[in-house]
This record gives structure tokens, C-alpha cells and sequence, in this order.
């Protein structure tokens, strides 16, 4: 090999292992999907939550990252059907009416966002709906 050779070999070397790299990057280190490590943040909104709107004290701000429901990358790529961003759209004026919600309305306001939770799930992902059913206010 002459000197251009090696400088290419090393090249493409250094190429491949970049992108490895990326890719490693993008499908995060613990395997999760980065739409399943948004959705235990927007889970986790919802059980932190849930002691102080049972006293109609919660506080709380839109977490300007749920705007990434709509691209974040799904486990599978096939999981995400055409009524998707319909359901996100329910789900995020749901998060955003409950953030802002008067004490009295707080109770209804949170069950509402499970219930746009849960109808996402029920055609998207029905695995972890047992779990997100936990999380209602029974009135
Ligand atoms: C617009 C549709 C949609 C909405 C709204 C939605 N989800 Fe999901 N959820 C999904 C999809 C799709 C997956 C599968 C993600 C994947 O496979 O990468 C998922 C995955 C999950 C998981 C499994 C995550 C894991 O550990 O792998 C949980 C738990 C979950 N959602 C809870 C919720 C909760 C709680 C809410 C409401 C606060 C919610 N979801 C709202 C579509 C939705």
C-alpha cells in the first residue's frame, strides 16, 4: 500500500466508526427508543402530579419537550399509523388546558389527559394500557 492508500483506508475507517457512533447515539444507550423515553417523562408528569391535584393544589408549566411527540423515533417505525398526530394533538391541548386548570377543574382536567393517553394507546400501542389506566382519578 502507498501512502495514499493508507491515508484512505484510514478514511473510510474513521467514517464507519463515526457513523457507528451516531447511530449508537440515536438509539440511545439503555435501548430505549426516544419516543418510549418520552413517554415515562410524559407518564411521570401525570404520578407526580396526581398527589397534588387530588388536593387541588398542583402547580405546573407545559415541559416544552412533549412538542417532540410528534417526531421523536418509535421503537419500530410501523408503529406510528396516519391518525397519529391526531391523537398527539388531543393529548398535547389536554396537557396544556390541565397545566393551566383552576383548582376545581384540576381532578377532570388531569383524567382527561389519561383518557387522550389511553386513546392513543388503544390504537397505537395497547401494551401499557393497564398501567395508564392506574394513573385516572376515580370520581
Ligand atoms: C399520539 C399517541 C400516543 C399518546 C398520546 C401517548 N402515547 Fe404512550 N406510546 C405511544 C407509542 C406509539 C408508544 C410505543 C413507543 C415505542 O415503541 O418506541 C408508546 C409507549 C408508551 C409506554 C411504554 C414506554 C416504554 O417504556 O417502552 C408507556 C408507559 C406510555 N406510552 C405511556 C403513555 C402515557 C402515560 C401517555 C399520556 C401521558 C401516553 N403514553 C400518551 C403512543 C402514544
Amino acid at each position: 500500500m502507498n501512502n495514499r492508500t493508507i491515508a484512505l483506508v484510514l478514511l473510510a475507517a474513521i467514517i464507519t466508526l463515526s457513523s457507528a457512533f451516531t447511530v449508537q447515539q440515536d438509539n440511545n444507550p439503555n435501548g430505549s427508543s426516544e419516543l418510549s423515553l418520552l413517554m415515562r417523562k410524559m407518564e411521570k408528569q401525570l404520578s407526580d402530579a396526581r398527589p397534588a391535584v387530588l388536593n387541588g393544589k398542583y402547580k405546573g408549566t407545559y415541559p416544552k419537550e412533549f412538542d417532540k411527540i410528534y417526531t421523536a423515533k418509535p421503537t419500530d417505525n410501523e408503529t406510528k399509523m396516519s391518525s397519529y398526530d391526531v391523537f398527539a394533538n388531543v393529548y398535547i391541548s389536554a396537557v396544556k388546558s390541565f397545566v393551566s386548570a383552576k383548582p376545581a377543574d384540576q381532578v377532570d382536567s388531569y383524567n382527561n389527559v389519561v383518557n387522550t393517553c389511553l386513546a392513543c394507546h388503544s390504537q397505537h400501542c395497547p401494551g401499557p394500557v393497564g398501567r395508564i389506566k392506574k394513573l385516572l382519578i376515580p370520581n
